[in-house]
């Protein structure tokens, strides 16, 4: 099963892909992770990024579509993959297409994440995650079973993200409407798009999405390769 997950920021893309990946052994690819993890590093790449991310743009076409095109070779993609926010442009798009065709691969579903823009700043405001194994939680709308301890791994240490402020989000958001929203209709042509109530709450939207999935499962039965 070979997914891409299309919305704005904090749309729910990494919370319901990190959700499927956990439901059908298939990675998440999370390019923003990605870069955080460059960042981190103290890498080249992670360096040129640092700036960018901080003030809301895109990084270059040309760092991401060689990030990605050696992240969907390793080992943990032979079942499939979750896109989580890679292609973010027209030129993205375009390169995902030919590396899908030289390897023999097609996308099973795009997932776009329907959002009213208004509340999504105050969904990225209350985000945060845990810092041993990445699970994301919110203040007000998913908080850990128990305060303070991650359900998932048991630490106790939590992180907010350093591009999660209002002037940030307004620029991400920016972006998104201009450079990667216009992709969507490559992939309609396609019949690929399965519109989702991302307004509605976390299981909801889970519960619509497999409902979507259980749909193209029957009209083209996933393979698992
Ligand atoms: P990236 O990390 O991809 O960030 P983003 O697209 O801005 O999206 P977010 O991660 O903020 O939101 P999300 O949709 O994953 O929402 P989440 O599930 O966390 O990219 C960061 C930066 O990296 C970019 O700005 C760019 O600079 C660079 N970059 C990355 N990829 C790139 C590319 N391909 N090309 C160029 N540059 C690239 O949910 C948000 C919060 O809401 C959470 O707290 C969650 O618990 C909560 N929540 C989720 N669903 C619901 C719900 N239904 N109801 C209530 N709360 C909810
Ligand atoms: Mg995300």
């Amino acid at each position: 099963m070979r997914l891409i997950f299309l919305g704005p920021p904090g749309a729910g893309k990494g919370t319901q892909a990190k959700r499927l990946e956990t439901l059908h052994g298939i990675a998440q690819i999370s390019t923003g992770d990605m870069l955080r993890a460059e960042v981190q590093a103290g890498s080249e790449i992670g360096r040129q990024a640092k700036a960018i991310m901080d003030s809301g743009g895109l990084v270059s076409d040309e760092i991401l579509v060689a990030m990605l095109g050696a992240r969907v070779g390793q080992p943990d993609c032979a079942r499939g993959f979750i896109l989580d926010g890679f292609p973010r442009t027209t030129v993205q798009a375009a390169a995902l297409d030919a590396m899908l065709v030289q390897l023999g691969l097609g996308i099973d579903a795009v997932l776009s994440l329907e959002v009213n823009e208004a509340e999504l700043t105050e969904r990225i405001a209350g985000r945060f995650t845990c810092r041993q194994c990445g699970t994301g939680y919110h203040d007000s709308f998913k908080r850990p079973l128990v305060e303070g301890i991650c359900d998932v791994c048991g630490s106790h240490e939590f992180v907010h993200r350093a591009d999660d402020n209002r002037d940030t989000v307004a620029a991400r958001l920016d972006a998104y409407r201009r450079l990667t929203a216009p992709i969507l209709p490559h992939y309609e042509r396609q019949g690929l798009v399965h519109r989702i109530d991302g307004m509605a709450e976390i299981d909801a939207v889970s519960a619509a999405i497999d409902d979507a999935l259980i749909s193209v499962d029957k009209a083209q039965p996933f393979t698992s390769n």
